[in-house]
Order: structure tokens, then sequence, then C-alpha cells
């Protein structure tokens, strides 16, 4: 059962503590960049990228960014991540519902997601939320790893 108090967000400053820390904790399936409070904060101000989070009372258990180009129609979502204690109760969908809904009403038509590519609990989760497979990119990240790249149009 999802707490009654949950509830998806816009990103405030407050929120950059914890936001690092459930990246931190989830970092292997991420790029191995480093993150900080202050890294969090200067690309939430970026006018073309965006962060939610699932806030429950002043805990955060999810967050997801999103890259997008209005004057194209195009976005990129990821990197989204839930507290692992939270999993498998629906705030990775309801975080990516938000941000469907943010983005179509800026008019935004396709959205893509990349995720490693033994990242299969990832793929599966996009797979369950309307994503299709489209792209394989080889040795993507720093670490020389395999990327999968999915998309939906909204
Ligand atoms: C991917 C992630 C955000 C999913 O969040 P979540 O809140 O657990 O997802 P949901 O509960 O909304 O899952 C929706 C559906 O996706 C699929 N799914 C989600 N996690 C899955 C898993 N581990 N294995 C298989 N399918 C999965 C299922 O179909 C699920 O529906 P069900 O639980 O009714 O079977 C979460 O696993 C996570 O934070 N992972 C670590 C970070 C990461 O890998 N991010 C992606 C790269 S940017």
């Amino acid at each position: 059962m999802l707490s009654e108090k949950l509830s998806i967000r816009a990103f405030k400053e407050d929120d950059a503590r914890q936001v690092v820390r459930l990246h931190h904790e989830s970092s292997e399936r991420f790029e191995e960049l480093e993150i900080t409070e202050d890294f969090i904060n200067s690309i939430a101000q970026r006018s073309d990228f965006k962060f939610f989070v699932a806030g429950d009372g002043e805990e955060v258990t999810g967050f997801i960014g999103l890259l997008f180009h209005v004057n194209v129609g195009r976005a990129e979502v990821g990197p989204i991540c839930v507290n692992p204690l939270h999993r498998r109760r629906g705030i990775g969908t309801k975080l990516l519902d938000y941000t469907t809904n943010f983005l179509k009403q800026a008019g935004v038509k396709r959205i893509i997601a990349k995720v490693k590519l033994n990242n299969e609990e990832a793929i599966d989760f996009f797979k369950a939320n309307g994503f299709v497979e489209e792209g394989h990119f080889k040795e993507y990240t720093v670490k020389g790893e395999d990327v999968v790249q999915l998309r939906r149009f909204i």
C-alpha cells in the first residue's frame, strides 16, 4: 500500500541531500559521475532540465530527472530512482506518469530512456510503462558498459 501522504512534486533545494543519498545507494545503476548536492542544485536550475520527487512527509522516497527540448518535441527521462525499501509499490510508475503529463503539456511527443544493458529490472520497468527498445549502444559508459535505449510516444 502506498502511504496516503505520498505525493509527487517539484524538487526543492532542501531535497538535494536525500536525492544524493538515494543516488549513492543505487550508484551501480547510473553513470559514474561525482554527484554532490551542489551538482544536483545546479542542474535543477537549468531551463531544459527538471527533477520531480516522490515525497512522503519529509522523506524523499524517489526522484526522476528529465531533459526536454520543447522546440523539437523530444525528451529524455532519467535518472529515476526509488528507495530500495519502497520498490514494487508503484512509486516509480507514479513518478513517470507525473513526468509524462508534464511533458505532454509542454508539447513533447517522444520520450526516451537509456538504461545499462545489465539493468534488467529497469528495462522491465520501462517496458511495463509502455516503452519499447529501439537501440543498443556499445561501450557507452565511461566504464565501457553497453546501454539500451527505450522509447515511448506520448
Ligand atoms: C526502476 C525503478 C525506478 C522502479 O521503481 P518501482 O517503484 O519499484 O517501480 P513500480 O513499482 O512502479 O513498478 C511498475 C512495474 O514495473 C515492473 N518492474 C519494476 N521493478 C521490477 C523488477 N525489479 N523486476 C521486474 N519487473 C519490475 C513491473 O512490471 C512492475 O509492476 P508490478 O510490481 O505490478 O509487477 C527502481 O527499481 C529503481 O530505483 N532502481 C534502481 C535505479 C535504476 O535502475 N534506475 C533506472 C536507470 S536510470
